[in-house]
């Protein structure tokens, strides 16, 4: 039997989508990669992450699912402000010690979480770019001591977060654009390269992701300043790989909504958010941007993003619409050609997907634990999940599953359709699982949905072979607006130790004449199906033999 994945969202109030969707057969397809959603970790926050088992236990849970561990970038906007000191030179002899505007830490820094994430974590670390008085001596310092404690687990360099905010940020002058990024990158690339710790670690040597913009092209009033710094000019100027260093990768960052200024909070709301047509039209932006770094023969990434920037929004980025925008989001970048997707981090931001300690806002106090946004990641590692080392799906967006309320992916390997995912992303507020202690509870649902919940059955035109058997994994919970209570097929994490609760419940459904198949679907609830391997099935049948 061959596998296929069946993804179902929530549904809205009243159902304005198609439930008839057929797979064309000439789909135009991009590479879905097993460990395409990551984390990007703001480097003054990451010992509250490591200092607690949590984070590492809900990785190496993905991991399990997906044989590749997630790929995590520490960066982000204190990247720029970290300053390296001798080893005994911080207050108290700390390995760091920072605060909003300055991070000051010590080669101990890096060996006191280099060994933290599961086995095979790919780190991009960003340097200070920032800094660039005495030739980057500070950023030559730290990417020497970020390989002495990484080593190869080490990918990938930044030079700086969010180049493009650099003039506003008063880092560079007046007019810095393209030409002098590039010069000032190559000449910052080609020292590191000449080091002898680079040399001497030959192939294993990290390589580069380069620009790490931050403004998107066609929202003038996201756009933090006037520069020429985009993947179309970047590449016409000539930063592309070999050229200079290896540049395996251009990152963009991308937040569709904020709470930074008046204008983007009046635009602040969870049903835009998990909605597929605004989705659409944040991430099609990236189409021209993909195709200049196709042409440079180089993958373009979303390096930083998440729901809502300067920390997140709690009611919009803790919710289980969080988690179907996720989801939606993930697979549509990699269906328009960015095959990676990191949401930052932060221990006391609302959007992070889990927090490590407790803290207090708005008067509250937040327990650690799980926000309903992870559930997204463990959903996204069963759609990739069926892949060895060097392998790829690849994955088209569905023409016929493309409305504000209605998403849907087909996914293949080799050439064989192997899973398709279906998304309903209708609103459905319900009452239940509206409070999560690691959530602010002002900001619980108070808004209903009236009547019942919609459901449907949806019927799906596959290339699959008539009596074939699929299998279903739903991502779930009990409304748009719910922060708890969300599970992917009856799998729940402990929300305070991160350990696994439950396994995934066997749901198949046979396809019919033609490669049609039919399922149940509920307004906002995630569904996978893959077709059932048999080996599967019978360990599922020992395991409950024998009580477990
Ligand atoms: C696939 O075929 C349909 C129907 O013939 C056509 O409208 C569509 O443009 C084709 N798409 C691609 C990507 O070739
Ligand atoms: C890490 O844990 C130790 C021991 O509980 C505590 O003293 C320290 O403040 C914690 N550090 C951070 C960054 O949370
Ligand atoms: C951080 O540095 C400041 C200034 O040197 C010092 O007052 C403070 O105690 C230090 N904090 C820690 C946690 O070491
Ligand atoms: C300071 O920290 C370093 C590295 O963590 C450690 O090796 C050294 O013993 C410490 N020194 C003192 C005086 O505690
Ligand atoms: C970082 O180091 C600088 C220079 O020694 C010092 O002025 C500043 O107070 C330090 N900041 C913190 C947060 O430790
Ligand atoms: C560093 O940036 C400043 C401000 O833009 C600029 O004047 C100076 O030339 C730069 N230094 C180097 C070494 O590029
Ligand atoms: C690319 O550069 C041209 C000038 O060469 C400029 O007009 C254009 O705005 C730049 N694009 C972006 C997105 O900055
Ligand atoms: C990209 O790869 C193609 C085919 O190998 C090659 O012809 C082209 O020169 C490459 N482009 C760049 C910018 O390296
Ligand atoms: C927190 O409490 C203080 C004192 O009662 C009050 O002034 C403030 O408005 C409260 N803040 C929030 C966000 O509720
Ligand atoms: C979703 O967004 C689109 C585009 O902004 C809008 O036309 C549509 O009404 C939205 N749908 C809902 C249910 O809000
Ligand atoms: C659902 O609840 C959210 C806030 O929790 C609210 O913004 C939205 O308007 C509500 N939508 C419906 C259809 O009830
Ligand atoms: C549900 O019905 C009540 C009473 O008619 C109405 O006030 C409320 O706006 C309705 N809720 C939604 C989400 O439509």
């Amino acid at each position: 039997m061959h596998a296929a994945v069946l993804l179902a969202l929530l549904a809205g109030t009243c159902l304005g989508h198609t439930t008839s969707v057929t797979i064309p057969s000439n789909l135009t397809t991009r590479q879905l990669v097993r460990d395409g959603y990551g984390y990007s970790v703001e480097p003054v926050w990451l010992s509250y992450f490591t200092n607690t088992s949590l984070m590492s236990t809900l990785l190496g849970h993905v991991a399990d699912v997906t044989g590749k561990a997630p790929p995590i970038r520490i960066g982000g906007t204190t990247s720029d402000e970290t300053r390296l000191y001798p080893v005994g030179s911080l207050a108290g002899n700390a390995s760091s010690n920072g605060t909003g505007s300055q991070f000051n830490i010590t080669a101990a820094w890096y060996a006191s979480w280099a060994d933290y994430f599961p086995a095979g974590t790919d780190v991009i670390y960003t340097l200070n770019f920032a800094a660039n008085e005495s030739n980057w001596a500070n950023a030559k310092a730290e990417a020497s001591e970020a390989w002495t404690a990484l080593h190869d687990k080490l990918v990938l360099f930044e030079l700086g977060n969010e180049v493009d905010h650099f003039i506003s940020e008063s880092w560079r002058a007046p007019g810095w654009g393209v030409a002098e990024y590039i010069a000032q990158f190559d000449n910052l690339s080609a020292s590191i390269q000449r080091a002898d710790w680079y040399v001497e670690a030959g192939p294993q040597a990290p390589k580069f992701q380069a620009a790490v913009f931050a403004d998107p092209p066609w929202v003038p009033d996201q756009q933090t300043e006037q520069d020429d710094l985009d993947i179309v000019n970047l590449t016409r100027g000539g930063l592309v790989d070999g050229a200079h260093a290896v540049v395996e990768t251009y990152s963009v960052h991308l937040y569709p909504q904020s709470t930074c200024d008046t204008e983007r909070w009046l635009r602040m709301r969870l049903d835009l958010l998990s909605n597929h047509t605004v989705l659409w039209l944040n991430v099609s932006q990236y189409v021209p941007q993909v195709a200049a770094a196709d042409q440079a023969n180089t993958t373009l990434v979303f390096g930083e993003t998440n729901s809502v920037s300067c920390s997140g929004r709690s009611g919009i980025s803790d919710t289980f619409g969080a988690a179907l925008w996720s989801v939606d989001y993930v697979l549509l970048a990699a269906s328009i050609g960015l095959p990676k997707v990191y949401f930052h981090l932060g221990a006391q931001s609302q959007y992070s997907a889990f927090t490590p300690e407790p803290y207090e806002l708005d008067n509250e106090t937040l327990a650690s634990g799980i926000r309903a946004n992870f559930y997204s990641h463990y959903f996204i590692a069963q759609v990739v999940e069926g892949l060895g080392d060097g392998e790829t799906y690849q994955i088209a967006a569905l023409p016929g599953a493309n409305a504000s309320d209605l998403s849907g992916y087909s996914i293949y390997k080799g050439a064989d359709l192997a899973k398709v995912v279906l998304l309903d992303m209708g609103v459905w507020n319900g009452t239940e699982g509206l409070a999560n202690p690691s959530t602010l509870s002002s900001t619980d649902g108070t808004v209903f949905s009236n009547g019942t919940r919609p459901s449907y059955n949806m019927s799906l035109t596959t290339s699959w072979t008539e009596g074939a058997q699929v299998q279903v994994v739903r991502l779930q919970g009990p409304g748009t607006n719910a922060k708890s209570l969300v599970n992917v097929s009856g799998v729940s994490f402990d929300t305070t130790t991160g350990a696994k609760l439950g396994k995934l419940a066997s749901e198949l459904v046979e396809v019919g004449s033609g490669g049609v198949v039919y399922f149940g679907l509920e307004q906002a609830e995630a569904r996978l199906g893959r077709e059932a391997k048999e080996e599967e099935e019978e360990e599922e049948e020992e395991e409950e033999a024998a009580g477990r």
